[in-house]
């Protein structure tokens, strides 16, 4: 068996730890920083977008379960007792959404309602198990505030815009966190992830980074949207998933909502710019209208930045890898030929 040779202190039980959606971009970066703190780990993937080779296949601290994550909780014994859970199985991102609304819809809320009623009877002693909760920064919706702090006031479009649908899903996720949260002291967290990057992230939904690198490695047009002065602040995966056990083991987080990410505003225009000189690659950029990417009268947000004060406060929490390393990782990664 694969192991990573670090074990608990002696006489401590070791934690046993629930990821949904742990052969996903971020829970491949998380399971092995819980593996290598000693864990024992089970993964709930039905692989829609996750991929089974993102995770060890023979870690003798992983089980890997591949089924849609509600039927998964259903199937697991009532003995099954889990320290810590890790919710990040969604259907992600606003492309999605605009591809098949009642399936993301359904997905994002009806997964989430499912595993906050299994972590309310499936904790220590049968009691609760600590929850984190993955939200995004889509939440914010177009509101034109900058930076977003996160309790801020939210602006969405109309309920016949399928793009804000999203934005709602994970809403409502928070809301129900924090309902079992003061109706049943259930201990959740929720995070809203700005834009998180590296390797193992998938171009196919719209994703900016890899596309951008993927195409400067294949030498062919980087493609910008509009008029590319939108702006976003990029964070390194590893950085961010450094953060979600800290914020998850403090009673003072418990109950509350973090944003996570970088503040370091780049926009896409000059993203594309510094993909291409740091991998010296001679794709062209080219502009085209959004029409291309989105359906018509897609809102796309100019700016998109967190306010960091709360998490910073919290767990000293700082975004440490280079944008231009991150470039480098996922050039790499897509080099290995794993698209
Ligand atoms: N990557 C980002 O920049 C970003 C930004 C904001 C929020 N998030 C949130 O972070 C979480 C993880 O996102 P990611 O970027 O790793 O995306 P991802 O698509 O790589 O990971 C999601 C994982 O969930 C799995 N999954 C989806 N539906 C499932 C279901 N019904 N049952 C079991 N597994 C299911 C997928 O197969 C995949 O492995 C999501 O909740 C997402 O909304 C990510």
């Amino acid at each position: 068996m694969a192991d990573d040779g670090q074990t608990t202190e002696p006489n401590t039980p070791t934690r046993r730890t629930l990821v949904s959606g742990g052969s996903g971009f971020i829970g491949s970066h998380l399971v092995p920083l819980l593996l290598a703190r000693g864990d024992h780990v089970t993964i709930v993937d039905n692989l829609s977008t996750g991929r089974r080779a993102n995770t060890p296949a023979d870690h003798a601290r992983l089980r890997f379960i591949e089924a849609d994550l509600r039927d998964a909780l259903r199937v697991l014994g009532p003995g099954e007792r889990f320290d810590e859970i890790y919710h990040l199985a969604a259907a992600v991102g606003v492309s999605r959404v605009l591809e098949d609304p009642i399936l993301a819809i359904e997905t994002n809320v009806e997964q989430t309602a499912a595993i906050l009623r299994f972590a309310g009877e499936h904790g220590p002693r049968g009691g609760n198990a600590r929850i984190l909760i993955a939200s995004s920064s889509e939440v914010y919706g177009k509101s034109s505030k900058s930076p977003f702090s996160e309790d801020d006031d939210v602006l969405y479009g109309p309920t016949t815009v399928s793009r804000w649908s999203y934005a709602c899903t994970k809403a409502i996720d928070e809301y129900l966190a924090f309902g079992h949260h003061r109706m049943r002291g259930l201990p959740a967290v929720a995070v809203r992830f700005f834009n998180t990057v590296g390797p193992r992230q998938v171009g196919d939904y719209g994703m900016v980074l890899p596309r951008f690198v993927g195409a400067a490695l294949a030498g062919e047009p980087l493609r910008v949207f509009g008029d590319g002065a939108q702006s976003r602040c990029f964070c390194d995966v590893r950085d961010v998933v450094d953060a979600l056990p800290r914020l998850l083991a403090s009673d003072a987080c418990i109950g509350r909502v973090f944003n996570v990410g970088s503040d370091e505003p780049i926009t896409i225009a000059a993203l594309a710019r510094r993909v291409v000189d740091v991998l010296g690659s001679g794709s062209p950029i080219v502009h085209e209208p959004y029409a291309g990417a989105y359906p018509e009268g897609f809102e796309d947000l100019r700016q998109r930045r967190p306010d960091l004060t709360r998490v910073r406060a919290a767990i000293g929490f700082s975004a440490r890898i280079p944008l231009d390393q991150t470039i480098r990782d996922i050039a790499a990664w897509l080099r290995e030929g794993r698209t």
